[in-house]
């Protein structure tokens, strides 16, 4: 009868991330945004979603309360009445619920911590960890196995400049990666993945569209501002070439970057560069008010709803100290969403506009769904 109960209970957790993915694939093919989105009380995937999934999966989430709470052995323990919970709380539960993402994918938490202690860590996991972390289960528990570590390299040193002519292969388990088995096999794949060295060394430098910000035009308004910058996030930063070109200034960038298909956190640190293992919905590991710059790259776009992206936005509200910049590059949207959606909340930072410069975006998918780029340099205000 127990064991019933607990496959009963498995099949649904399932279910569960069955539907929730599903939800997320609708996220990311239309993303047709309205301006009430913002507000909180609204959720978010119902504009576009169909009914019946929406349905489907409030169906399964309350089933799953339902049975998690009679699963609870320790009263102390019982969710409060929604009525009692802060609304922020509320909300940030269904875009990212806290805790139940490891919860709610039982079969990879459970591969995870399925090891033997004191022994090599089993193969593959690291596959399952970037699985969990995506899937916004972060941090995660500790473990006390051996994580299998690539050969000294080879060569007598590792290089110093975060421009290399030449990646080595030597420190990456390529066993992980499916595409690829070396870094020059990722550049010829795309060169536009940053793991040529000779196409990342001129990024950063040109400006060709009003879109761009060259580095020493970042420095030169910094510095007219009487603003000093030392320390910077880049969030998504994929290799770090932003965080190099920094470097090259006497500047500690630090990257946030995730292994999804290819080594990304590995090309980072082999530049002698910092490579943060965060996702995008975690809260950053950085102190209030200390960073000078954060950038946000081309992992922040339209595709993110726009609800976690104002948490996103306030966090690194918080990591910015006052005067400090925060430097959208190349944010894309549909341009409607732009001006209903994305700029006003953009705009419920209060920080002043530096530079706000928008340009349709000609690719084949731009083309097709409307799409504006903007670069946006925003001036954190200093309090009064
Ligand atoms: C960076 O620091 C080094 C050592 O202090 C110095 O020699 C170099 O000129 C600095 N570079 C820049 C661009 O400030």
């Amino acid at each position: 009868m127990k064991m019933g109960f607990t496959m009963g209970l498995n099949l649904l957790l399932l279910l569960a991330m069955v539907a929730t993915n599903i939800l997320s694939l609708y996220h990311l093919s239309s993303n047709i945004q309205q301006p009430n989105n913002l507000n909180p009380s609204s959720n978010p995937t119902q504009n576009q979603v169909p009914d019946y999934l929406i349905h489907q999966l409030q169906t399964i989430r309350a089933t799953i309360n339902h049975l998690t709470r009679h699963h609870n052995h320790h009263p102390e323990q019982q969710h409060s009445k929604p009525t009692s919970m802060p609304s922020d709380l509320i909300l940030y539960s269904q875009l990212s619920p806290i805790a139940s993402s490891c919860h709610n994918n039982p079969e990879l938490l459970f591969t995870y911590m399925n090891y033997t202690p004191f022994t090599l860590c089993p193969l593959g996991s690291d596959d399952v960890v970037e699985a969990l972390i995506l899937r916004g289960c972060h941090p995660l528990p500790r473990r006390r196995c051996f994580s299998k570590t690539p050969q000294k390299p080879s060569s007598s040193s590792l290089p110093h400049n975060p421009f290399p002519a030449k990646l080595l292969d030597e420190v990456v388990m390529w066993k992980k990666y499916s595409s690829c088995k070396s870094f020059d096999c990722l550049s010829k794949l795309n060169p536009n993945m940053g793991f040529d060295m000779n196409n990342e060394v001129s990024n950063f430098l040109s400006y060709k569209s009003e879109l761009d910000l060259p580095v020493p035009q970042l420095l030169q308004i910094a510095k007219a501002a009487n603003s000093v910058i030392r320390l910077g996030l880049d969030i998504g930063g994929g290799t770090g070439t932003f965080a190099a070109r920094m470097k090259l200034h006497n500047i500690t960038v630090l990257t946030t970057t995730l292994n999804v298909v290819a080594p990304y956190t590995e090309a980072v640190a082999l530049r002698g560069l910092v490579p943060l293992h965060v996702p995008l919905q975690q809260r950053f590991p950085i102190f209030d008010g200390v960073v000078d710059i954060v950038r946000c790259g081309r992992a922040i776009n339209r595709w993110i709803p726009s609800a976690t992206l104002e948490f996103l936005l306030f966090d690194v509200d918080r990591v910015l100290r006052s005067g400090g910049y925060l430097w959208l590059d190349h944010f894309f949207s549909k341009s409607v969403d732009l001006d209903k959606v994305f700029a006003p909340l953009i705009g419920k930072l209060g920080y002043r506009k530096v530079k706000w410069a928008t340009a349709s975006k000609t690719d084949s998918s731009g083309l097709k769904n409307g799409e504006v780029y903007l670069t946006a340099l925003l001036q954190k205000p200093i309090p009064k």
